[in-house]
């Protein structure tokens, strides 16, 4: 039977706009459904929006808008945004799709009929960012551990879902499949949190209250929790139940989510299957967070990074390398723009770049621009084949295990062996002598045949530059390159033509965006305290000329000045930074001259300049005429 594969990524909520950490699991999923669909499986990647409940309708009377015009405006931001990221989803779903919306009233129906919805009473602490009801001990200071806010409290009357009725079963399938939830440190969460009594849970919402939602097939006055609308994606998408990929894809689902939502993913979802009499999914995949300057990203820190803006910066496929590469999968990751640009400049301007650089030049200098023969190995070469194949191997496992970051690493220790190949059999010596011409080619088809593997391996993290490195290598598209012929050495044909073509992940500099100052701390402050004008006299401000100026050692700040003031005297001063000491010489500045003489790392001082703040950094007092040296301010 052919292998199949499903993966699914969390439907985004449609109340903000796209970030790095909503694309980095629709990365992860789309690498996933890329490697499957190249290793021979039917694969089928689901990802879309998630448009009901409170939180969409407030952030849409915020916008002064209907919810389904917001849901529309932002669904679409998602929709749009894929493609540009080389997302290769099958399906884009909505859950205001009419299909969806039949689907959860189905399944509710269905699970109402096993018996598992009662009607009752509810009273707790909800919070509108999490969508759901809190216990008193969940809460963190009263506020909501996630958001950091005060939950509402609130009454109502509702269905509830017996969940607790599945909660035995529940422990012992995870417990029965101990890849169920994984990596483990979310299996034990998910098994901490189910060692205590599960309460049941609410499903609905009066529609006095909230109608952005989906009615509940049996009471036309409520709709449906946004959780159990929401998880229903994952088979509406499919289309449950008489669908053919429904029957094709289910039993291998896989879902990919954050830790963020473990518990729906983890509690709320298996049980709902249960009820609904549909088998469990088959393994929850969960991620760690993305981390900007120390905190989860909001918009109200100002810290949320937006993936076009890196993407247009610097490249596609050096975005989704960084965050595949950088990331272990399961646990946290602090994102900096300039670890980003050290990565790309040295693994891949340096690493891949310059090997794929150097073989084709060598390639179409030494083989007239033609794949040559390759004759009898030597040792090692066979050393090199074998790298390629250890590679080859550790990828797949890494697949498996979803160590995707292992995965590069290990492609890299390829790539590395092969830089060290070329050094070690120095072709251009063996170019020198005619007698070296089938060693030489020997060579050059090892180089080109390592570039080829090396494409296969990261082509699902990298799919543009795999192509490009393919086409180089005289490759037409699509051309029998699955995850398998990785494995055959010897699968180049010689004779073909090559092409070589412009760097591929050219060199990038990073350039720290100028840290403005607040300027609200340079409103003017009160002054603080009158003096009377004998003690302004006491300060004896002077007109003087640089007449030298040079760095002080070691400093980064100070810079020493030679000044004219009727004497010379030697002053430091913190303007390093703003001033370059070649373009203060000759300049008028004001200068506190009575000043008690101080050392500033090492170097006396004897007396103050003085300068201001600008938007900028600092800027030295000036005249609009030219004053006389040495005469006193007043
Ligand atoms: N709508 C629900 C999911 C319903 S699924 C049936 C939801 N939406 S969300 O827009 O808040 O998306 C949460 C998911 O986005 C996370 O689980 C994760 O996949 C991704 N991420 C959001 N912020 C993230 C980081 N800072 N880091 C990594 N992934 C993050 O929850």
């Amino acid at each position: 039977m052919e292998n199949t594969y499903f993966i699914t990524t969390p439907i985004y909520y449609v109340n903000a706009s796209p970030h790095i950490g909503h694309a980095y699991t629709t990365i992860v999923a789309d690498v996933l459904a890329r490697y499957h669909r190249l290793s021979g499986y039917k694969t089928f990647f689901l990802t879309g929006t998630d448009e009901h409940g409170d939180k969409i309708a407030e952030a849409a009377e915020k916008a002064n808008t209907t919810p389904k015009d917001y849901a529309d405006r932002i669904s679409a931001q998602f929709r749009g945004l894929w493609p540009e990221l080389a997302i290769t989803n099958d399906y884009f779903i909505r859950t205001t799709d009419l299909n969806h919306i039949e689907t959860v009233r189905a399944i509710m129906q269905k699970v109402y009929n096993a018996g598992d919805i009662y009607f009752g009473k509810y009273e707790g602490y909800y919070c509108v960012g999490c969508e759901r009801f809190y216990m008193e001990k969940e809460l963190v200071n009263g506020l909501c551990p996630d958001h950091q806010v005060a939950p509402e409290y609130r009454e109502e009357s509702n269905y509830f879902f017996k969940m607790s009725k599945y909660q035995d079963w529940l422990i012992k399938h995870i417990k029965d499949h101990p890849d169920f939830i994984r990596p483990e440190r979310y299996k034990n969460e998910v098994l901490a949190f189910l060692r205590e009594p599960l309460e049941d849970l609410c499903i609905s919402r009066p529609k006095s209250r909230l109608n952005w939602g989906i009615t509940i097939p049996f009471d036309e006055e409520y709709v449906t929790y946004v959780w159990f609308d929401a998880l229903i994606n994952y088979v509406t998408g499919l289309g449950y139940p008489d669908g053919a990929n429904f029957r094709m894809f289910w039993p291998h689902a896989e879902h990919l989510i954050a830790k963020d939502i473990l518990k729906p993913h983890g509690i709320y979802w298996p049980t709902m299957l249960k009820s609904a009499g549909i088998e469990p999914y088959r393994h929850l995949n969960v991620h760690g967070y993305w981390i900007v300057d120390q905190s989860k990203m909001s918009k109200s820190l100002g810290n949320v990074i937006k993936p076009l803006d890196l993407k247009d910066k610097y490249g596609l496929d050096s975005f989704r390398y960084f965050l595949l590469r950088e990331m272990v999968f399961g646990l946290d990751s602090s994102f900096s723009e300039e670890g980003f640009v050290q990565r790309i400049n040295s693994d891949l301007a340096n690493d891949l770049g310059n090997l794929v650089s150097r073989t084709m030049t060598m390639a179409m200098k030494y083989c007239a621009g033609k794949v040559p023969e390759a004759h009898t190995p030597s040792d090692e070469d066979r050393l090199l084949m074998e790298a390629a194949g250890r590679a080859v191997a550790e990828v797949e496992s890494c697949f498996q295990g979803l160590a995707l970051h292992k995965a590069l690493i290990a492609t890299w220790d390829f790539i590395n062996v092969t830089n060290k190949y070329i050094v070690e059999q120095e072709p251009w010596r063996l170019a020198q002598d005619a007698a070296n011409k089938t060693r030489l080619e020997s060579v050059i088809y090892n180089l080109l045949e390592s570039l080829r593997v090396i494409a296969i391996l990261i082509s699902p993290f990298m799919p543009g530059s795999a192509q490009k490195i393919l086409e180089q290598l005289g490759i037409i598209s699509g051309d029998g390159q699955g995850f398998d012929s990785a494995r055959r050495w010897g699968e180049l044909a010689p004779g073909n033509n090559l092409k070589k073509a412009d760097a591929l992940f050219p060199r990038v500099k990073y350039e720290k965006e100028k840290e403005k100052p607040d300027m609200k701390d340079y409103v003017i402050q009160p002054v603080k305290q009158l003096i009377d004008y004998e003690d302004f006299e006491k300060v004896d401000l002077r007109v003087a000329k640089i007449i030298a100026a040079e760095a002080v050692p070691k400093s980064s700040k100070l810079l020493k000045l030679k000044i004219e003031m009727g004497e010379e005297r030697t002053i430091v001063a913190g303007i390093a930074k703003d001033y370059k000491p070649e373009d203060l010489i000759g300049r008028k500045i004001v200068v506190v001259a009575n000043l008690k003489p101080t050392k500033l790392m090492g170097v006396e001082s004897h007396g103050m300049l003085l300068a201001s703040e600008t938007e900028d950094g600092l800027t030295l007092l000036s005249f609009d005429k030219d004053p006389i040296t040495g005469t006193r301010i007043k």
